[in-house]
């Protein structure tokens, strides 16, 4: 299968990075609202999206995205429930989504609570959103996706079973993290027409590196997946987390 050249924009500092991630985000979600009446995006978990969500909430960025038109599905959740400190749906809700008056139908959370039923319903909503048939992948118009130290993304992390799963998102349990999650899988990630990936900080150098220009081994350093991804992929990283790139 052919690998994709990722862009790779390297800024100073994590706050530069969310600032520009809010920039791309907003040029995406008015070019699908302009073109399509719509905006579809998944959401990554995790603490590096929060200094881009919070910036949702203030100006420019909470009128000038049209939120009314914005749907929100998220990558990955903890088998939680939404109020819970480890609910990615709580981060983002407290972050902006209750600061920017998004319709609640436009809100398709995963349902944590109901692990492990959680994964085969959220799929079920993204068939029926996306009018999908039996073995079709949703066309996210943006996924957002961080990595972890180990190369983990979404909650795909080295060897997970999600690898052979033909499903649109799959319930996962992983020694690495001794609990269980629902995540969307590699297949349904690649069908995105954009990726952004965040990632800041030295201590995700290591595995920035093999992700990108490491051999190709997704089952072994799961980020790799967006190389055999269909669309666009960009990754907006700082100096810290960029420092072991030789190929710039
Ligand atoms: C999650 C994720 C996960 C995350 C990475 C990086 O729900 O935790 O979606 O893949 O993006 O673990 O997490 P940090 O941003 O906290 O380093």
């Amino acid at each position: 299968m052919p690998t994709k050249n990722p862009e790779i924009i390297i800024l100073e500092t994590p706050e530069e990075v969310f600032i520009k991630a809010a920039n791309i985000f907003t040029e995406t979600a008015n070019l699908a609202v302009t073109q399509r009446g719509v905006f579809v995006v998944a959401l990554s978990g995790g603490n590096t999206p929060l200094g881009l969500y919070r910036l949702f909430a203030e100006k420019p960025y909470c009128g000038s995205i049209n939120w009314k038109k914005t749907h929100l599905f998220w990558s990955d959740e903890r088998c939680v429930g939404p109020s819970d400190a480890q609910s990615n749906f709580r981060l983002v809700n407290e972050s902006f989504i209750k600061k920017v008056n998004l319709p609640e139908k436009n809100i398709h959370r995963i349902k944590g609570e109901y692990c492990p039923a959680s994964a085969d319903e959220y799929g079920a909503e993204i068939k029926a959103f996306f009018k999908l048939g039996e073995d079709e992948f949703p066309a996210f118009d943006l996924t957002l996706l961080g990595m972890g130290t180990d190369g983990h993304t979404a909650s795909i992390f080295p060897a997970s079973p999600a690898f052979k799963s033909k499903k649109i998102a799959a319930i996962v349990r992983s020694p690495a993290i001794n609990s269980s999650r629902v995540t969307l899988t590699p297949s349904a990630i690649n069908n995105s027409k954009n990726i952004i990936f965040l990632v800041t900080g030295p201590d995700k150098a290591l595995a920035l590196k093999q992700c990108l220009e490491g051999k190709l081994k997704p089952e072994e350093y799961p980020a790799q997946i967006a190389r055999l991804s269909k669309g666009r992929v960009l990754w907006l990283v700082d100096k810290a987390a960029a420092s072991l790139l030789t190929k710039r």
